[in-house]
């Protein structure tokens, strides 16, 4: 034991994870040889059995390094469907740590998640039932890259087992996701828009190489979900959501006057759909301005008069596209260079920052999303004649 102790200790060089992932391998090793003392006759069924045990430890701790601590130890054949058959079974390991295993960008890693799939049976099962069993099987990761590989498999192979359902694969994807989505909306108490099957429906038109899927499909989709919520493994809540929808916040701020006096005023803040809108009193219908987050950077601030500051201001260009009412009630285009807001507490404008940042990012998944859309809405060139 001292010489691992003393080994960890004489380099210098490790980066905090790197000594925590090696002190968790020490302390798996550890629990595994408790009880059985220092035996190494490798024979021992009972040391197999350990060895598998650390095994999984590790790969939950680093799914690379435990697959290769039992390929060493001879317990998993260094083939993908071998590998794979392993994470199907899942015994003792954490889904999430197979999520990042199956999402990671490597020949390999992709050729086990290829088996992976194929190691489900989605034959005559509704889509949406085809859903659940995949989605219970590891868990998602966040990164839309990782999502799209994933779902593109799934896709391929729900296709290929049920060939009469979809024309092709992309309607079988945009589908999907149209249905994780629907989850979100009809369960996450933070969507407050819950849209309705018809709804559902028009959402869904023309994804079937240009024409509609069947009507009942899409009614049976919709009610599945809306009594029986998508369950996913080590579930937080949140990730998802995260990855498919822009955050929504309002709330009371006070905004620096555009004018000479720089006056303070309080108004109500929403955060919806990429643009900040602020009103005056929370109930009014009409806000008294609208700032589009095109092109808008946010950044913290301190000022003298005010704490808690954090401003937007523009990329590029001189002047913030906005616009507001005059004192006249008519709508003219405001003036601002920036915009000077002060929340109420630190927490709250890191909140607020946080919100208008994402709001601003990029979300890559969107246009993904929509570039498969086209393509299962484009007529192909076979289906026309
Ligand atoms: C699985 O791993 C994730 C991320 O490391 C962790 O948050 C989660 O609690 C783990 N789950 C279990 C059941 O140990
Ligand atoms: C479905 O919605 C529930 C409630 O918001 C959530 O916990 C779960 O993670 C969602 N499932 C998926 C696949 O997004």
């Amino acid at each position: 034991m001292c010489s691992i102790i003393l080994c960890l200790c004489a380099k210098h060089t490790r980066t905090p994870k790197q000594l925590k992932d090696e002190l968790g391998e020490v302390v798996a090793e550890m629990e595994a040889m408790e009880g059985g003392g220092l035996a190494t006759d490798e024979s021992k069924p009972s040391n197999k059995a350990k060895q598998t045990s650390i095994g999984r430890k590790k790969f939950n701790m680093d799914p690379k390094k435990g697959i290769e601590y039992l390929i060493e130890h001879n317990l998993l054949v260094s083939t993908p469907e071998d590998v794979a058959q392993f994470l199907y079974k899942g015994e003792g390991l954490n889904k999430t740590a197979i999520g990042d295993y199956l999402g990671e960008r490597h020949d390999f890693n992709e050729r086990v998640l290829r088996a992976f799939v194929e190691l489900h049976d989605f034959t005559d099962l509704i889509l949406v039932q085809a859903l659940r069993q995949f989605l219970w099987s590891f868990r998602l990761p966040g990164e839309a890259q990782k999502i799209d590989r994933m779902m593109e498999c799934f896709a391929q192979r729900y296709c290929q087992l049920n060939p009469n359902i979809f024309t092709n694969t992309d309607t079988c994807y945009v589908l999907s996701f149209a249905i994780i989505m629907l989850n979100t909306s009809l369960h996450n108490p933070s969507v407050k828009d819950k849209p309705s099957v018809e709804q559902f429906i028009s959402m869904n038109r023309g994804i079937n190489n240009g024409g509609d899927l069947p009507r009942e499909l899409l009614v049976s989709l919709y009610e599945s979900i809306k009594t029986e919520p998508f369950k996913i493994p080590e579930d937080d809540g949140n990730d998802l959501m995260h990855t498919f929808f822009n955050p929504d916040k309002e709330g009371w701020l006070w905004k620096q006057a555009g004018g000479r006096y720089k006056s303070w005023k309080r108004r109500w803040f929403i955060l919806n759909d990429n643009c900040l809108y602020y009103f005056e009193y929370t109930t009014d219908k009409e806000p008294r301005g609208i700032i589009p987050l095109e092109n808008i950077q946010v950044r913290e601030v301190q000022d003298r008069h005010k704490p808690h500051c954090f401003e937007l201001y523009a990329a590029g260009s001189e002047f913030i596209k906005a616009c507001k009412t005059d004192s006249e009630g008519k709508v003219v285009e405001g003036k601002h260079t920036v915009y000077r807001m002060s929340a109420a507490t630190d927490e709250e404008k890191d909140e607020w920052i946080k919100c208008v940042r994402q709001s601003i990012s990029h979300n890559p998944f969107y246009d993904m999303l929509a570039a498969r859309k086209k393509k299962a809405q484009k007529t192909n060139v076979h289906s026309k004649s």
